[in-house]
């Protein structure tokens, strides 16, 4: 099985069940306190003046909820929301199409924006700001542009590398939300409550230890329920007892801190040929055969926040809590 259990990216499958537990509304959405308080105001307030909701920018790792947030920005404004993502439009053409369908109000919702081309921000300044579109006819010497009106909308944009959007595009959000990742009493509630959607009865202790296995990530919470659920029904009586549960992700191999094979790789790769690092990203890549991005989108930002590795200008160190973790002898200090 060579499947990444932790990996943060859905599946298509996955996201059909996802789509599933996507809480409905704020009061529903578990942790983010901060996020959401603020939410809560502009929403108010919009709705108050009758005024559509500044466009917002959602930013954080993988499977941390930023979709789930965009529907819920939509659901409690009342209003509908259109879904599309920064590689799936590639001519201005497809996003005049889009903004040009939109009913007064709506969210329009681009995932993965940092992938948008230029070409295709230019047109969605004028749009973000004045709503409006300027579209250029014809080509050569009888080329004219003209600008059409939009119907007012609010830009929900999601990234996992905020880094990488241009300046102009990052301001033109009036409310920029970092996601963070959640506590293990957060991923507690949120085991709790989609047990209680699938209608598994599962006790508290198992819960805790599930959270704690899922690296501050619903996504990953959620996925490593569903598996403890499959041997808690064909293992036991369906019941997820505290005994299922650690054999169950005993079997899975994660370990105590949510750490898969692949984390594994990479940590004892870096101490074993690279005597802890520093390593570039590269050649981090090249030893574990994952491509760069993926490890510094999906595997590297939780290693980062538990303090397992550390980025320097030379490149990436791991730091003594992994040879801790992994009962290994620390190199001397020199
Ligand atoms: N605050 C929350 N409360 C309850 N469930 C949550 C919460 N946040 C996320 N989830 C659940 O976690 C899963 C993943 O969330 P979502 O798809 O919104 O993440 P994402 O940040 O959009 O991920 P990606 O970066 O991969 O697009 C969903 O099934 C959702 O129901
Ligand atoms: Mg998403």
């Amino acid at each position: 099985m060579d499947e990444r259990l932790v990996s943060s990216e859905a599946d298509s499958h996955e996201s059909i069940i996802e789509q599933s537990l996507r809480p409905q509304n704020l009061a529903q959405y578990i942790g983010q306190k901060k996020v959401k308080e603020n939410l809560r105001v502009f929403i108010d307030a919009a709705k108050m003046r009758q005024e559509t909701l500044d466009h917002v920018l959602l930013y954080g790792p993988p499977g941390l909820g930023k979709t789930t947030l965009a529907s819920i920005v939509a659901n409690e404004m009342g209003v509908e929301m259109r879904t599309t993502s920064g590689p799936a439009i590639e001519r201005p053409g497809d996003l005049a199409a889009i903004l040009t369908a939109l009913e007064p109000g709506d969210v329009l919702f681009i995932d993965e924006i940092h992938r948008l081309n230029r070409s295709i921000e230019e047109v969605l300044y004028p749009a973000m700001e004045d709503f409006c579109l300027d579209i250029v006819i014809g080509k050569g010497p009888s080329a004219r542009s003209v600008r059409l009106d939009l119907p007012p909308f609010t830009l929900v944009g999601a990234t996992t590398r905020v880094g990488l959007l241009t300046a102009p595009l990052r301001d033109r959000f009036g409310v920029l939300s970092r996601l963070e990742y959640y506590t293990q009493e957060e991923l507690t509630d949120i085991v709790s409550r989609t047990a209680e959607v699938f209608e598994v009865d599962i006790e508290e202790a198992p819960a805790l230890e599930i959270a704690r296995r899922s690296r501050g990530t619903p996504r990953v919470a959620n996925r490593l329920l569903r598996r403890v659920r499959d041997f808690a029904q064909v293992l036991g009586d369906s019941r997820i007892t505290e005994e299922i549960a650690h054999d169950a992700l005993e079997r899975l191999q994660v370990d105590a801190l949510g750490l898969d094979h692949i984390d594994h790789k990479l940590l004892i790769g870096m101490i074993e040929k690279f005597s802890g690092g520093p390593v570039g990203l590269d050649t981090i890549s090249a030893t574990i055969g994952e491509e760069p991005h993926t490890i510094e989108d999906v595997y590297e930002p939780y290693l980062l926040q538990i303090g397992f590795l550390q980025r320097t200008p030379r490149g990436r160190v791991v730091t003594p809590a992994v040879y801790e973790h992994f009962r290994l002898e620390a190199p001397a200090c020199d």
